[in-house]
């Protein structure tokens, strides 16, 4: 074990500033073993290519995992079934000692099975979502995954004592698998509050309430990708034909650019890890991102595009102009209006 892993684990014993340093000594010491590079290499290899030969039902069923259909990473939900399902085992488990009652047995053997499930779930998932994690969130995410394995096997040992009726071998390697899944998940929270997997990497972003001048209208050529700024924020522009499309440029996955992207029909797509975002609402095409890329109104004013966040008026219209497209007189009057919007 290295130095900093066993500062790490002696500053835990002492007061809350120290349990910082010494869980941050420990989230370093893990970065730091770079033995384990081949094996990321070669397991996110073997991920993308198993994807990858599944072709477009591969890709459906990545999106399946990621919870792109969901707005929300799948995993985070899943990982709370094992750790609650095995938390109240270990209560029953307690219960069952004290009281000598057979129900609370039967009840903590019921509760270690539906975590053992719930972990399947979502040690599939979080594998999922790990293929597109760089370093050196990567090492802590494989790290995190080592841990949740090896306290999933503890708990399988634990369900099957428990059925061989060697009741106090099964609960004490449920308290050991406890304590090792414990520690997994305080690496998935650091993946997502120190690392920022799986959040949103265009919240807090602030976009143009008003029409505000971003580009002029001669520097956004046809069909290519390009990105504006507005204090700061970029901003993704397209043309296509008569219509200016506008978008959070920041990929919301992982902060990709995605105006290095590629254009794909009325798609872009992130050159980081290929999540596909629709140009006409931002709605995600494809995974691993999960969160919708912020659209944005856009139109031409005296030779310079201007964009503003969409309001819910917009969407409103939005969905009526839908329905206007049913009828094909108002299709062709639309068609012709010069100033083209997104959203
Ligand atoms: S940053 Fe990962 S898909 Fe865009």
């Amino acid at each position: 074990m290295s130095e900093q892993l066993q500062f790490g684990f002696a500053s835990l014993a002492n007061g809350p500033e120290e349990v910082r340093m010494g869980t941050d000594k420990i989230i370093s010491g893990i970065t730091r073993q770079d033995w384990l590079e081949p094996v990321e290499d070669r397991l996110q290899k073997l991920l993308h290519e198993g994807f990858a030969r599944g072709g477009s039902g591969g890709q459906k069923i990545k999106n399946l995992l990621h919870g792109t259909w969901l707005g929300h990473p799948l995993h985070v939900i899943l990982t709370d079934v094992p750790i609650g399902a095995w938390t109240v085992g270990l209560v029953f488990d307690f219960l069952e000692t004290t009281s000598g009652r057979k129900e609370f047995a039967a009840a903590a053997d019921a509760s270690i099975t539906i975590g053992l499930v719930g972990a399947a779930g979502a040690a599939i998932t979080g594998l999922t979502d790990w293929q597109d994690v760089d370093p050196p969130a990567r090492r802590v995410g494989l790290v995190h995954g080592m841990l949740n394995l090896l306290g999933t096997s503890l708990f399988l040992a634990s369900r099957v004592m428990r059925k061989r009726n060697s009741r106090a071998a099964g609960r004490r390697l449920a308290i050991f698998g406890y304590t090792v899944a414990s520690a997994a998940a305080y690496l998935g929270g650091n993946l997502v509050y120190e690392q920022q997997i799986g959040v949103d990497h265009t919240s807090g972003q602030k976009l143009p309430e008003n029409f505000e001048k971003v580009l002029p209208e001669s520097e956004l050529p046809e069909g290519k990708l390009k990105r504006a700024e507005h204090n700061g924020v970029p901003i993704l522009l397209v043309r296509r034909g008569k219509r200016i499309f506008a978008l959070a440029e920041t990929c919301s996955h992982l902060g990709g650019p995605l105006s290095e992207g590629k254009l794909s029909g009325d798609s872009v797509q992130c050159p980081w890890h290929g999540s596909r975002f629709a140009l006409e609402d931002g709605s995600v095409l494809d995974g691993p991102a999960v969160h919708p890329q912020p659209c944005l109104k856009a139109r031409i004013r005296e030779g310079q595009i201007e964009v503003r966040k969409i309001t819910d008026s917009d969407i409103a219209k939005s969905t009526n102009n839908i329905e206007d497209s049913r009828s094909p007189k108002k299709s062709s009057k639309k068609a012709g209006n010069k100033t083209g919007t997104s959203g």
